[in-house]
């Protein structure tokens, strides 16, 4: 049987919403208004779709005014352009987040860069993002740091401490969504931080040095339980459906969780692992975004 314990990113995404739940109501009481959020959604990618009907779901039920606005598949980068102009301009709405990926029509970085910092609950504005990467001595409260990420750093806090000092973590994949915010999340929890990605060598080897491992790679089982050193705190990001052996199809992260869970000390499972604390993390940009403009 395994020793690992099992990070339950459902119970502390619940609680993190019954807190932003509060904190919308005082907003609400505060300014008459409460915090509101519009998601766009280009098309119809059927997982986009389900995305952001989660997100337009659990904004109802954290108080957050979250509204869904669809743009036909064919529509011009000009046509979206303007319909953030439009909301960025509506005093109602503090949160703007653009469904990616865009079609092929619409350059993604052009989006993003129209989306008012203030607004940006993503965290993807390259303004933002130059915030977070060029924080010292503590993460300013009121910047807005991309969701998934800061999920990853919340259940590290919950399962290690607050103090992550010291620690040696791995990052394995460097992308703009995940990878690289969260490597720059841990450098400024003073973690020490290594991020991997498809060209390193021996990644087993750099996995093994890890305190904390985290991966984001989107490659099913990819690390394995031989890789995890005993004891190891393992975050999974990862979530690619794969068929399964009743001919149906099930989730399942980058790491080999049969294999990781006898090693790990704590681990992630996918799902209910780190799925739940990003759209919940959307949440609380949504109310930091809706203090930031109005408080
Ligand atoms: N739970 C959530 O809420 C959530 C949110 C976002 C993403 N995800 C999931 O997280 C996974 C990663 O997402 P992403 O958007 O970051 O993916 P991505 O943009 O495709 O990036 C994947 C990263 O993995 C690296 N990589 C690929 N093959 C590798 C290998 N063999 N060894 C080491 N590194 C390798 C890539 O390296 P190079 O840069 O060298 O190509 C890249 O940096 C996906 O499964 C995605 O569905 C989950």
């Amino acid at each position: 049987m395994s020793g690992a314990r099992i990070i339950d990113g459902k119970a502390i995404a619940a609680e993190l919403r019954a807190a932003i739940q509060e904190e919308t109501a005082a907003f609400q009481a505060r300014h008459g208004t409460p915090p509101g959020l519009r998601v766009v959604l280009v098309g119809t990618h059927p997982a986009s779709q389900a995305y952001v009907r989660t997100k337009a779901r659990m904004a109802q039920d954290v108080g957050v005014d979250g509204q869904l606005i669809t743009l036909p598949e064919d529509a011009s980068e000009a046509a979206l352009l303007a319909r953030i102009e439009a909301l960025n301009r509506d005093p109602a709405v503090h949160g703007v987040l653009v469904q990616l990926p865009l079609p092929e029509q619409i350059d993604g970085a052009r989006v993003l860069d129209a989306i008012d910092p203030r607004k940006d609950v993503d965290g993807f504005h390259p303004l933002n993002v130059g915030r977070l990467f060029s924080a010292s001595g503590g993460l300013d409260p009121g910047l807005l740091v991309p969701c998934t990420p800061m999920g990853c750093l919340i259940l590290l806090r919950r399962t290690l401490g607050e103090d992550l000092a010291g620690r040696r973590a791995l990052v394995v994949g460097r992308s703009n969504i995940v990878g690289k915010p969260l490597a720059a999340l841990l450098l400024g929890a003073n973690c020490t931080v290594t991020i991997a990605h498809s060209r390193t060598r021996d990644l087993p080897a750099e996995c093994r040095r890890a305190e904390i491992l985290v991966a984001a790679v989107g490659r099913p089982q990819m690390i394995r339980g031989a890789w995890i050193a005993p004891g190891a705190t393992v975050i999974d990001v990862g979530i690619v459906r794969v068929p399964a052996e009743d001919g149906k199809t099930r989730l399942v992260g980058d790491v080999a969780f049969e294999e990781a869970v006898q090693v790990a000390g704590a681990i992630t499972p996918v799902p209910g692992g780190v799925g739940p604390m990003t759209v919940a993390c959307l949440m609380r940009n949504t109310l930091i975004a809706a203090r930031n403009q109005l408080d």
